[in-house]
């Protein structure tokens, strides 16, 4: 399907991709510097975070009937707000997936972000008061929420025993941090795990606390180089970040949200080529071959 948007976007990144990408050699030498003993992510947490980067590119690919470990219940597709993804099922991994899908225009959605902070409102969410995030995020997000809702809870009926988890990947990612929020507080019951990758901050302080409380975690996986999660420094990240260069020795568990041997400090903004990698995972091109169609 989109692949040639995909191909094109891939081509834009290209040319843009003179922003700076520190070499794996300066990397490996900050790595060495760090005095933090069990910084260094463990083989189940780089497991999860190469998970989440194939279901999230599986969202790119738009797979049909199944997308990696995960049967495909229920298409994310709405036209007006341009927001897709899948919802399904891994009897493997015992998991309720909510994968949503990036910008097929990579380069375009940069611009069009509307930053504009909107205090959100969605069924089954009691935010705290100050809360707010973009619009750019709650309005595509707010226009599948019933769907996603709806789905995920006949599933919870079905698979009783999974646990329930939201991903994907750039605007994806940013809008993980909403439907990890969104899940959580409809699902009270479960944890809610979800690997937000490569994603912009969306929310102020006050929402990020309130994304931090949620019972479950969140992730936030990045790939070195990618000046994407530096992109709107106004914004408050949440969850605990990960950052590495596609393998398990590494990729680093860092400290707070603006820990500056991780994403923070690589001095990049914007679409690098490092935002086309997640943790081992081509997000362009390696979600195609995950999919059951
Ligand atoms: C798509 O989103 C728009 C805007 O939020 C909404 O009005 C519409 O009902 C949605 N379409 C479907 C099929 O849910
Ligand atoms: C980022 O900039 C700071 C300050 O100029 C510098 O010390 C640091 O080495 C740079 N980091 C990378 C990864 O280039």
């Amino acid at each position: 399907m989109h692949f040639n948007q995909m191909f094109a976007a891939l081509a834009a990144c290209l040319l843009v991709s003179a922003a700076p990408t520190p070499s794996i050699v300066d990397y490996a030498v900050r790595i060495e510097k760090r005095s933090v003993p069990d910084f260094l992510a463990s083989v189940d947490e780089f497991n999860e975070l190469h998970r989440a980067a194939q279901l999230s590119a599986a969202a790119y690919a738009g797979c049909s009937k199944g997308a990696f470990d995960v049967t495909i219940v229920q298409q994310i597709d709405n036209a007006t707000t341009d927001t897709q993804g899948y919802i399904g099922y891994s009897p493997s991994w015992k998991r309720i997936t909510v994968a949503l899908r990036g910008s097929t225009a990579l380069i375009d959605f940069e611009n069009d972000l509307d930053t504009t902070l909107v205090t959100p409102t969605l069924s089954g969410v009691k935010f705290p008061i100050g809360a707010q995030v973009m619009h750019g995020i709650q309005s595509p997000w707010s226009s599948v929420h019933d769907l996603v809702i709806s789905t995920v809870k006949s599933l919870i009926v079905q698979y009783p025993d999974y646990t329930v988890e939201a991903t994907g990947h750039s605007l994806g990612g940013s809008l993980t941090y909403l439907a990890h929020i969104a899940l959580a507080q409809n699902f009270p019951e479960k944890s809610v795990i979800s690997n937000a990758m490569a994603a912009f901050a969306i929310g102020n302080a006050e929402f990020a606390a309130f994304g931090d409380s949620q019972k479950g975690h969140l992730r936030r996986g990045n790939n070195l180089g990618d000046g994407v999660p530096n992109d709107n420094p106004q914004f408050t990240h949440y969850g605990v970040e990960f950052y590495g260069s596609g393998t398990a020795a590494s990729t680093v568990k860092c400290t707070g949200e603006l820990d500056r041997t991780c994403s923070a400090g690589n001095n990049a903004t914007g679409i690098t080529l490092g935002h086309l990698s997640s943790f081992g995972v081509n997000v362009i091109f390696d979600g195609f071959g995950g999919c059951k169609n």
